[in-house]
C-alpha cells in the first residue's frame, strides 16, 4: 500500500514524481531566488544562442521541404483544381526548432473537408509516403505523414485559414525584436524535452507554448515587444460564419515606450521566476491579444470541475475540468488553449515551472535546464544530412549498389510493362465485347421492324390498287379537266353554238373527271406511302448487313465482364509495383546526386582496392547491414518501426534477434524504454506528437 499524504491526497508514487509541487501544496517550499550573477545570465544567454545558431536548418534539408511542397502542389493542382496550398506553423514564421514539423493547409472549396483529406492520405500512400495518419476528430483535422528520405513529419489540414493570420502575427511578433526568435526557441526546447510539448499527450502544444513565451515578452519590465492587436482601426474577418478580430499594427515598433535592455539569459530567468513564485493561472487568463493578464472573471473562464489535483488523486478520471491554465488565442478568442491538458499533464507543467527556476536559481545550466526526460517524445530522427549512410562508403561502392539499383528498377519496369499491356488488351477485349454486344442489340432491334413494315406495305400496296386499278396520272386529269371546263364556260359564237347534246356529253365528261380526280389523289397518297415504307425497309436492311459485318464472332471469347476483372486485378498488382518504382527512382536520384556532389569535391571515399566481388551480395549485404543495424537498435530502444523496418526486422531474424550487445551497447536507450512508464501520459492514445 502506498503511502498517501493527509494533505493533499497524493500517492507516494505521484509525490515522488511531482516532489517540487508537493512541498509547494503542503507549505514546505523553499524555492527563493539566489543572488544570479551577471556572468550566469551571460553564460545562459551564450548558450541559447548557440544552442539557436544549431537550429538553422541545412541548406539540403530545406531545399528537400521546398522540393515536397512543390511536388504536392502539382499533385493537389490537378486533383483538387482551383485549390491553393500554403505553408503556415513554425517554418513560416521562423519560430521552429530544428526538427519541426511543415505545417500546409489546401485551401479548397470544392468538397467536404473531410472527404478531401481522406482523398490526400490515399494519395500520400499511393506515393508511398512513411506513417500517413489522419486525423479526422480533432478540433482541426489533418492528415499527418512522414517524409521518408529526410524523415521530416508534415502535417496538412483544409481551409484552416486563421492559423495562416495567427502564423502571421507570431511572424510580426518575432521580427519585433531580436530576441524573440531565440527566447521562443528556448522555451519551446525546454518544454520539448521535459515531455510538456505534446497535445495529444495532455500537454500544451507548441503553439500554446509560441503564446505563453510572447505573453512573458509583453508583460516584462518594460516591455520587449508591444501588443501589436492594438488600435483604433479593426480589421475583421468572416471564416467560416464567424467574424474575427484580425487587427495588426504595421508599426508595431513605435508602440513601444521604454527599451528593454536585458539579455536573454535574463529573460530566461524572469519567465521562470515568475511562474514558479507568482502561479499566474490561479485568477488569470494569459491573452496577448490585450498584452496583459486578464481576470477570469472579464473572460467568465471560471475554472471548472474537476481541478488538477482532484483529478490527479481520482485514479479512474482522466478528464480535467474546463479553463485549467488558460490561455487564450489572438484571435479565436473563444479558443482556450488549454482545452487539451489532461490532469497529469496539468502537473508536470506545474513540476517543469518549479523545476527550471530551481536548478536556474541553483546555478544550474543550459544543459541541465533542458535535459531530456521521455526521448520518444522528442523527434530526433529528422535526418538532416540526406547523404550521412553514404558518406562512411567507399564511392565504388555507392556506384555498384547504384548500378544493382537501376538493374533493378529496369526488371520492375519490364515486369509493369507487361502488365499493362496485357491489361490494355483486356481492355480492349472487354471492349469489343461489349461493343459486340451492343451490336447484337441493334441488330435484333433492326430486324424487329422489318416484319411489321412488310405487312404495312402490303397493306398500303393492297389499298392503293384497290382505289384505283387503271392509275391514272393526277396531272393529266386535272389538264383534261381545267380544257372542259374552259369549253363549258368560254363565250360562246352564236352561229357555232354546241348541240344541247354535245353539252351534256361535256358536262358529264367533266364529272366523271372530277370523281376520277378524288380517286388518283388517293391512289398518289397512297403510293407515296407505299414508296416510302419499301425506302425504309430498304435502308433497315442495309444497316442489318452493316451491323452483322461490323460484329466479328469474339463472343466465344467470354464475357466482357471477365476481362474487366482481369483489367482491375492487374492494376491492383501494379499498384504497389508503381510504389516501388517511385522509391528505387528516389533513391537512385540521391546516389546519383551523391556521386555528382562527392565528384566534384572529392568527398566520398575513394576505393583503390579493385577488387572484384560477387556484386550482387555485397552492395545488398552492405546497405541492409546499415538498414537491419538502424532499425535493431531503434526496437531495442522502443522507438516507432514502420512496415518496412518490421519487414527488415522479420527477415534478419525477428525480435529475438536484437542481441543484449545491441541493447547494452546503448545504455541510455534502454533507459528510454523502462522510463517510458513513468511518462505523463494515460493510457493507448496515439502517438502523434501534435494534436490540436
Ligand atoms: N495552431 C492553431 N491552434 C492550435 C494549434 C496550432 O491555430 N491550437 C496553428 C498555429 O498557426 C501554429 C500552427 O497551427 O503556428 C502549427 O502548430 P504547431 O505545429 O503546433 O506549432 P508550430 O509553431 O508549427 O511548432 P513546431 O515548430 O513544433 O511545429
Ligand atoms: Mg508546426
Amino acid at each position: 500500500m502506498s503511502k498517501i499524504c493527509e494533505i493533499t491526497g497524493l500517492t507516494q508514487s505521484q509525490q515522488d514524481k511531482w516532489p517540487l509541487s508537493h512541498s509547494l501544496m503542503i507549505g514546505e517550499s523553499k524555492l527563493k531566488m539566489e543572488n544570479i550573477s551577471a556572468s550566469s545570465t551571460e553564460e545562459l544567454s551564450k548558450d541559447i544562442l548557440e544552442f539557436v545558431s544549431k537550429q538553422e536548418v541545412s541548406k539540403s534539408v530545406t531545399e528537400r521541404k521546398e522540393g515536397i511542397i512543390k511536388h504536392l502542389k502539382r499533385r493537389f493542382d490537378i486533383k483538387f483544381r482551383g485549390s491553393k496550398l500554403t505553408t503556415f506553423g513554425s517554418s513560416k514564421s521562423g519560430l521552429g526548432l530544428r526538427n519541426g514539423d511543415v505545417d500546409l493547409c489546401l485551401e479548397f472549396s470544392g468538397e467536404k473537408p473531410k472527404k478531401v483529406l481522406n482523398k490526400i492520405a490515399r494519395m500520400l500512400r499511393d506515393d508511398g509516403m512513411e506513417d500517413v495518419t489522419l486525423i479526422a476528430h480533432a478540433k482541426v483535422p489533418i492528415v499527418k505523414f512522414v517524409d521518408q528520405r529526410s524523415k521530416i513529419p508534415i502535417d496538412i489540414s483544409i481551409n484552416n485559414s486563421l492559423a495562416i493570420y495567427n502564423t502571421n502575427l507570431l511572424k510580426t511578433y518575432s521580427d519585433c525584436d531580436s530576441r524573440v526568435r531565440p527566447f521562443i526557441l528556448a522555451i519551446k526546447q525546454w518544454a520539448l524535452h521535459r515531455g510538456i510539448c505534446n497535445a495529444a499527450y495532455g500537454t500544451f502544444s507548441s503553439y500554446a507554448w509560441t503564446l505563453i513565451a510572447l505573453h512573458s515578452l509583453q508583460t516584462s519590465n518594460p516591455p520587449v515587444v508591444p501588443n501589436i492587436q492594438d488600435g483604433s482601426k479593426r480589421t475583421l474577418k468572416v471564416i467560416d460564419g464567424t467574424e474575427y478580430d484580425i487587427t495588426m499594427s504595421d508599426k508595431p515598433t513605435e508602440l513601444l515606450m521604454d527599451k528593454n535592455s536585458q539579455n536573454i539569459g535574463e529573460l530566461l530567468i524572469n519567465f521562470f521566476e515568475s511562474f514558479a513564485l507568482n502561479w499566474p493561472w490561479d485568477e488569470k487568463v494569459l491573452s496577448i491579444r490585450s498584452g496583459k493578464n486578464i481576470t477570469r472573471n472579464s473572460k467568465k473562464w471560471k475554472q471548472q470541475k474537476p481541478f488538477i489535483i482532484d483529478a490527479v488523486i481520482d485514479e479512474h478520471n482522466v478528464r480535467l475540468g474546463k479553463h485549467s491554465l488558460p490561455v487564450e488565442d489572438p484571435f479565436d478568442t473563444m479558443h482556450d488553449l488549454s482545452r487539451v491538458l489532461r490532469p497529469d499533464g496539468a502537473m508536470e507543467i506545474r513540476e517543469e515551472f518549479l523545476r527550471a527556476f530551481k536548478i536556474l536559481s541553483e546555478g544550474g545550466d543550459w544543459r541541465k535546464l533542458t535535459e531530456t526526460k521521455f526521448p520518444e517524445l522528442v523527434n530526433d530522427t529528422a535526418n538532416t544530412d540526406l547523404f550521412e549512410d553514404l558518406r562512411k562508403m567507399e564511392s565504388q561502392d555507392v556506384k555498384e549498389i547504384l548500378e544493382d539499383l537501376q538493374s533493378e528498377l529496369s526488371v520492375l519496369e519490364s515486369e509493369i510493362e507487361v502488365r499493362n499491356s496485357e491489361r490494355k488488351n483486356a481492355i480492349d477485349m472487354s471492349k469489343a465485347l461489349r461493343k459486340n454486344a451492343e451490336l447484337q442489340k441493334a441488330e435484333n432491334k433492326i430486324a424487329n421492324t422489318l416484319k411489321p413494315r412488310r405487312e404495312k406495305i402490303e397493306q398500303v400496296k393492297k389499298q392503293r390498287d384497290s382505289v384505283n386499278n387503271n392509275y391514272i396520272p393526277v396531272h393529266w386529269i386535272e389538264n383534261e379537266m381545267s380544257k372542259v371546263f374552259q369549253r363549258l364556260t368560254e363565250d360562246v359564237d352564236l352561229m357555232r353554238a354546241p348541240s344541247l347534246q354535245k353539252e351534256k356529253e361535256l358536262f358529264s365528261w367533266f364529272f366523271e373527271l372530277q370523281s376520277m380526280h378524288e380517286h388518283s389523289k388517293k391512289t398518289r397518297e397512297l403510293h407515296g406511302e407505299f414508296k416510302k415504307l419499301l425506302r425504309e425497309q430498304k435502308t433497315a436492311l442495309f444497316e442489318l448487313d452493316n451491323v452483322k459485318e461490323s460484329g466479328k464472332d469474339i463472343s466465344v471469347l467470354g464475357d466482357y465482364a471477365n476481362f474487366d476483372d482481369l483489367a482491375h486485378r492487374l492494376l491492383l498488382e501494379m499498384n504497389p509495383m508503381h510504389t516501388e518504382k517511385r522509391k528505387l527512382k528516389r533513391e537512385i536520384g540521391r546516389l546519383e546526386a551523391w556521386l555528382r556532389i562527392s565528384g566534384r569535391k572529392g568527398g566520398a571515399k575513394k576505393n583503390h582496392h579493385n577488387k572484384k566481388r560477387s556484386k550482387k551480395n555485397n552492395y545488398s549485404k552492405k546497405r541492409d547491414n546499415i538498414n537491419v543495424a538502424e532499425v535493431k537498435s531503434r526496437a531495442a530502444a522502443g522507438g516507432s518501426l514502420s512496415l518496412s523496418d518490421l519487414d527488415t526486422l522479420l527477415s534478419s531474424g525477428g525480435l529475438s534477434s536484437i542481441t543484449k550487445e545491441q541493447t547494452k551497447e546503448d545504455g541510455n536507450r534502454k533507459k528510454k524504454s523502462r522510463k517510458k512508464n513513468f511518462s505523463p501520459h494515460r493510457g493507448n492514445r496515439g502517438r502523434s506528437k501534435k494534436g490540436m
